[in-house]
Protein backbone atom coordinates (compact mmCIF):
# COMPACT_ATOMS: atom_id res chain seq x y z
CA UNK A 1 0.00 0.00 0.00
CA UNK A 2 1.12 3.46 -0.78
CA UNK A 3 0.68 5.71 1.81
CA UNK A 4 1.71 9.77 1.91
CA UNK A 5 2.46 11.38 5.50
CA UNK A 6 2.67 14.88 5.60
CA UNK A 7 3.81 16.07 8.52
CA UNK A 8 6.57 13.07 8.18
CA UNK A 9 9.77 14.41 9.99
CA UNK A 10 7.95 15.66 12.57
CA UNK A 11 7.56 13.78 16.52
CA UNK A 12 4.47 11.63 14.99
CA UNK A 13 5.28 11.85 11.65
CA UNK A 14 8.88 10.43 12.00
CA UNK A 15 7.59 7.48 14.47
CA UNK A 16 4.92 6.84 12.04
CA UNK A 17 6.73 6.72 8.81
CA UNK A 18 9.51 4.49 10.98
CA UNK A 19 6.71 2.03 11.92
CA UNK A 20 4.96 2.00 8.60
CA UNK A 21 8.08 1.10 6.49
CA UNK A 22 8.87 -1.45 8.89
CA UNK A 23 5.62 -2.40 7.93
CA UNK A 24 6.54 -3.12 4.22
CA UNK A 25 4.02 -0.22 3.28
CA UNK A 26 5.37 2.46 0.34
CA UNK A 27 5.96 5.48 2.34
CA UNK A 28 6.39 9.40 0.87
CA UNK A 29 7.36 11.30 3.74
CA UNK A 30 6.16 15.21 2.77
CA UNK A 31 6.88 17.96 4.68
CA UNK A 32 8.28 21.26 4.10
CA UNK A 33 12.08 19.98 4.22
CA UNK A 34 11.01 17.94 1.26
CA UNK A 35 9.60 20.72 -0.65
CA UNK A 36 5.96 20.00 -0.11
CA UNK A 37 3.81 23.27 1.97
CA UNK A 38 0.60 22.23 2.55
CA UNK A 39 -0.63 25.86 2.71
CA UNK A 40 0.35 26.85 -0.83
CA UNK A 41 -0.18 23.73 -2.14
CA UNK A 42 3.75 23.42 -3.39
CA UNK A 43 4.48 19.81 -3.81
CA UNK A 44 1.09 18.17 -2.26
CA UNK A 45 0.01 16.89 -5.87
CA UNK A 46 3.51 15.02 -6.24
CA UNK A 47 3.51 13.91 -3.13
CA UNK A 48 0.13 12.33 -3.14
CA UNK A 49 0.34 10.39 -6.71
CA UNK A 50 -0.53 7.10 -6.64
CA UNK A 51 -1.35 6.92 -2.78
CA UNK A 52 -4.09 4.81 -1.34
CA UNK A 53 -3.66 6.32 1.98
CA UNK A 54 -3.10 10.07 2.82
CA UNK A 55 -2.29 10.94 7.04
CA UNK A 56 -2.19 14.28 7.61
CA UNK A 57 0.16 14.80 11.17
CA UNK A 58 1.29 18.36 10.21
CA UNK A 59 1.54 21.13 13.06
CA UNK A 60 1.09 24.75 12.65
CA UNK A 61 5.32 26.75 12.87
CA UNK A 62 3.01 29.94 13.87
CA UNK A 63 0.90 30.37 16.94
CA UNK A 64 -1.68 33.64 16.81
CA UNK A 65 -5.19 32.47 16.63
CA UNK A 66 -5.80 33.80 13.20
CA UNK A 67 -2.82 32.36 11.54
CA UNK A 68 -3.11 29.00 13.08
CA UNK A 69 -7.18 28.98 12.32
CA UNK A 70 -5.32 30.01 8.22
CA UNK A 71 -2.99 26.79 8.93
CA UNK A 72 -5.33 24.05 9.48
CA UNK A 73 -8.28 25.31 7.43
CA UNK A 74 -6.12 26.26 4.15
CA UNK A 75 -3.69 23.20 4.58
CA UNK A 76 -6.68 21.16 5.25
CA UNK A 77 -8.57 21.96 2.37
CA UNK A 78 -5.55 21.97 0.20
CA UNK A 79 -5.34 18.16 1.39
CA UNK A 80 -8.67 17.18 0.27
CA UNK A 81 -8.63 18.44 -2.95
CA UNK A 82 -5.75 17.13 -4.08
CA UNK A 83 -6.81 13.51 -1.83
CA UNK A 84 -10.29 13.71 -3.81
CA UNK A 85 -8.12 14.34 -7.33
CA UNK A 86 -5.61 11.46 -6.27
CA UNK A 87 -8.73 9.21 -5.00
CA UNK A 88 -7.42 8.04 -2.29
CA UNK A 89 -9.49 5.41 -0.13
CA UNK A 90 -8.40 6.86 2.85
CA UNK A 91 -8.01 10.32 4.51
CA UNK A 92 -6.45 10.30 7.83
CA UNK A 93 -5.75 13.14 10.38
CA UNK A 94 -4.58 13.65 14.19
CA UNK A 95 -6.33 15.60 16.56
CA UNK A 96 -6.78 15.85 20.20
CA UNK A 97 -9.11 14.72 22.48
CA UNK A 98 -11.83 17.16 24.15
CA UNK A 99 -10.67 19.36 21.34
CA UNK A 100 -14.38 20.25 21.14
CA UNK A 101 -14.84 21.13 24.98
CA UNK A 102 -12.33 23.94 25.26
CA UNK A 103 -13.67 26.82 22.92
CA UNK A 104 -11.61 29.37 24.64
CA UNK A 105 -8.45 28.02 23.14
CA UNK A 106 -7.35 29.53 19.37
CA UNK A 107 -5.49 26.50 18.78
CA UNK A 108 -8.48 24.38 19.85
CA UNK A 109 -10.86 25.87 17.44
CA UNK A 110 -8.59 25.92 14.84
CA UNK A 111 -8.18 22.05 15.13
CA UNK A 112 -12.36 21.47 15.32
CA UNK A 113 -12.58 23.30 11.88
CA UNK A 114 -9.62 20.97 10.24
CA UNK A 115 -12.17 17.96 11.84
CA UNK A 116 -15.30 19.53 10.35
CA UNK A 117 -13.36 20.16 6.97
CA UNK A 118 -12.31 16.42 6.68
CA UNK A 119 -15.99 15.48 7.78
CA UNK A 120 -18.11 17.33 5.35
CA UNK A 121 -15.72 16.90 2.71
CA UNK A 122 -17.29 13.01 1.51
CA UNK A 123 -14.01 11.96 1.11
CA UNK A 124 -13.27 8.23 3.48
CA UNK A 125 -11.67 9.25 6.64
CA UNK A 126 -10.66 8.46 9.94
CA UNK A 127 -10.39 11.31 12.58
CA UNK A 128 -7.55 10.16 15.27
CA UNK A 129 -8.17 12.26 18.60
CA UNK A 130 -4.88 11.48 21.08
CA UNK A 131 -4.38 12.98 24.37
CA UNK A 132 -1.04 15.00 25.45
CA UNK A 133 2.24 13.42 23.95
CA UNK A 134 4.63 12.34 27.60
CA UNK A 135 7.58 14.31 25.02
CA UNK A 136 4.83 17.66 25.45
CA UNK A 137 4.72 17.46 28.79
CA UNK A 138 7.52 19.46 29.82
CA UNK A 139 6.55 22.45 27.08
CA UNK A 140 2.95 22.27 29.21
CA UNK A 141 5.10 22.69 32.60
CA UNK A 142 7.19 25.40 31.40
CA UNK A 143 4.35 27.22 30.24
CA UNK A 144 2.48 27.39 33.65
CA UNK A 145 5.24 28.36 35.38
CA UNK A 146 5.02 31.93 36.87
CA UNK A 147 7.46 34.35 38.50
CA UNK A 148 6.81 36.80 40.95
CA UNK A 149 8.81 39.53 42.57
CA UNK A 150 8.75 37.64 45.80
CA UNK A 151 10.96 34.57 44.70
CA UNK A 152 13.78 33.67 46.61
CA UNK A 153 16.59 31.61 44.61
CA UNK A 154 15.04 31.98 41.01
CA UNK A 155 12.41 29.16 42.83
CA UNK A 156 9.21 29.94 40.99
CA UNK A 157 5.85 28.72 41.30
CA UNK A 158 4.26 26.21 38.40
CA UNK A 159 0.17 27.18 38.73
CA UNK A 160 -1.25 24.24 37.72
CA UNK A 161 -5.18 24.07 36.91
CA UNK A 162 -7.44 21.80 38.84
CA UNK A 163 -7.55 19.17 36.29
CA UNK A 164 -6.86 15.70 35.01
CA UNK A 165 -4.45 15.25 31.95
CA UNK A 166 -3.33 11.57 30.42
CA UNK A 167 -0.52 11.17 28.45
CA UNK A 168 0.50 9.01 25.90
CA UNK A 169 3.71 8.09 24.07
CA UNK A 170 3.84 9.56 20.58
CA UNK A 171 5.23 6.24 19.89
CA UNK A 172 2.20 4.46 20.81
CA UNK A 173 -0.12 7.26 18.82
CA UNK A 174 2.30 6.38 15.79
CA UNK A 175 1.39 2.63 16.60
CA UNK A 176 -2.41 3.77 16.67
CA UNK A 177 -2.23 5.50 13.53
CA UNK A 178 -0.53 2.86 11.74
CA UNK A 179 -3.35 0.38 12.44
CA UNK A 180 -5.88 2.84 11.29
CA UNK A 181 -3.77 3.53 8.09
CA UNK A 182 -4.20 -0.72 7.32
CA UNK A 183 -7.90 -0.82 8.19
CA UNK A 184 -10.78 0.61 6.33
CA UNK A 185 -11.82 4.12 6.90
CA UNK A 186 -14.12 4.51 10.15
CA UNK A 187 -15.96 7.27 9.10
CA UNK A 188 -15.75 9.44 12.46
CA UNK A 189 -13.69 10.57 15.43
CA UNK A 190 -11.39 7.47 17.47
CA UNK A 191 -10.06 8.28 20.27
CA UNK A 192 -6.84 6.92 22.27
CA UNK A 193 -5.23 7.99 25.42
CA UNK A 194 -3.09 7.21 27.85
CA UNK A 195 -2.89 4.40 30.59
CA UNK A 196 -3.47 6.48 33.18
CA UNK A 197 -5.55 9.97 34.51
CA UNK A 198 -3.41 11.91 36.15
CA UNK A 199 -4.10 15.41 37.54
CA UNK A 200 -1.54 18.41 36.30
CA UNK A 201 0.37 18.80 39.74
CA UNK A 202 1.10 14.83 39.06
CA UNK A 203 2.59 15.64 36.12
CA UNK A 204 4.93 18.32 36.89
CA UNK A 205 5.94 16.86 40.00
CA UNK A 206 7.07 14.13 37.64
CA UNK A 207 8.28 16.32 35.40
CA UNK A 208 10.26 18.96 37.54
CA UNK A 209 11.92 15.86 39.37
CA UNK A 210 13.54 14.41 36.17
CA UNK A 211 14.84 17.33 35.43
CA UNK A 212 16.19 17.90 39.16
CA UNK A 213 14.26 21.05 39.57
CA UNK A 214 12.98 22.58 42.51
CA UNK A 215 9.90 25.17 41.72
CA UNK A 216 7.27 24.62 43.59
CA UNK A 217 4.14 23.13 42.30
CA UNK A 218 0.59 24.97 43.36
CA UNK A 219 -2.91 23.68 42.06
CA UNK A 220 -4.77 26.84 41.38
CA UNK A 221 -8.19 26.38 39.79
CA UNK A 222 -7.87 29.68 37.93
CA UNK A 223 -4.62 28.55 36.24
CA UNK A 224 -5.41 28.51 32.38
CA UNK A 225 -3.87 25.63 29.85
CA UNK A 226 -2.04 27.59 26.83
CA UNK A 227 -5.06 30.58 27.56
CA UNK A 228 -7.40 28.29 28.15
CA UNK A 229 -10.12 27.49 30.86
CA UNK A 230 -10.56 23.85 31.47
CA UNK A 231 -12.70 21.68 33.19
CA UNK A 232 -11.84 18.81 35.16
CA UNK A 233 -12.00 16.25 32.60
CA UNK A 234 -11.64 17.88 29.45
CA UNK A 235 -8.84 16.83 28.25
CA UNK A 236 -8.91 13.23 29.16
CA UNK A 237 -10.60 9.95 27.16
CA UNK A 238 -14.47 8.94 28.05
CA UNK A 239 -15.71 5.30 27.16
CA UNK A 240 -14.73 3.96 24.48
CA UNK A 241 -11.28 5.06 23.91
CA UNK A 242 -8.55 2.78 23.08
CA UNK A 243 -5.65 3.06 25.89
CA UNK A 244 -2.26 2.72 25.72
CA UNK A 245 0.06 0.95 27.98
CA UNK A 246 3.12 2.85 28.65
CA UNK A 247 2.44 5.23 32.06
CA UNK A 248 4.39 8.65 32.15
CA UNK A 249 7.41 9.40 34.23
N1 LIG B 1 1.53 17.69 21.16
C1 LIG B 1 0.56 16.92 21.64
O1 LIG B 1 0.57 16.54 22.82
C2 LIG B 1 -0.56 16.49 20.71
C3 LIG B 1 -1.62 15.71 21.23
C4 LIG B 1 -2.63 15.28 20.37
C5 LIG B 1 -2.59 15.63 19.02
N2 LIG B 1 -1.57 16.40 18.55
C6 LIG B 1 -1.55 16.74 17.11
O2 LIG B 1 -0.50 15.99 16.51
C7 LIG B 1 -0.11 16.63 15.29
C8 LIG B 1 1.39 16.45 15.10
O3 LIG B 1 2.08 16.99 16.19
P1 LIG B 1 3.68 16.86 16.33
O4 LIG B 1 4.01 17.32 17.71
O5 LIG B 1 4.13 15.52 15.85
O6 LIG B 1 4.14 17.97 15.28
P2 LIG B 1 5.62 18.53 15.03
O7 LIG B 1 6.65 17.67 15.67
O8 LIG B 1 5.62 19.99 15.34
O9 LIG B 1 5.78 18.35 13.44
C9 LIG B 1 5.03 19.12 12.58
C10 LIG B 1 5.30 18.67 11.14
O10 LIG B 1 4.49 19.49 10.29
C11 LIG B 1 5.28 19.91 9.20
N3 LIG B 1 4.78 21.16 8.66
C12 LIG B 1 4.63 22.37 9.28
N4 LIG B 1 4.14 23.27 8.41
C13 LIG B 1 3.97 22.62 7.22
C14 LIG B 1 3.50 23.02 5.94
N5 LIG B 1 3.09 24.27 5.69
N6 LIG B 1 3.48 22.10 4.96
C15 LIG B 1 3.91 20.82 5.17
N7 LIG B 1 4.35 20.38 6.37
C16 LIG B 1 4.38 21.28 7.37
C17 LIG B 1 6.68 20.07 9.76
O11 LIG B 1 7.55 20.03 8.65
P3 LIG B 1 9.13 20.28 8.73
O12 LIG B 1 9.60 19.29 9.75
O13 LIG B 1 9.65 19.96 7.38
O14 LIG B 1 9.27 21.70 9.16
C18 LIG B 1 6.75 18.83 10.67
O15 LIG B 1 7.13 17.69 9.91
C19 LIG B 1 -0.62 18.08 15.40
O16 LIG B 1 -1.61 18.30 14.43
C20 LIG B 1 -1.21 18.19 16.80
O17 LIG B 1 -2.39 18.98 16.84
C21 LIG B 1 -0.56 16.83 19.36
Amino acid sequence: MKVTVFGAHGLVGSLLTETLRREGEDVVAASRRSGVDICTGAGVAKALAGADVLVDVTDSPWYGDAELMYFFTRGTANLLEAARAAGVSQYVALSIVGVDQIPDSGYMRAKVAQEELIEESGLPYTIVRATQFHEFAPTIIDSLVVESDDDVDDVHDVRVPDALIQPIAADEVAAFLAEVVASPPRNHVSNVGGPEKITFAQMAREVLSLSHDDQRVVVDPTAKYFGATLKKDSLVTRDGAMLASITFG
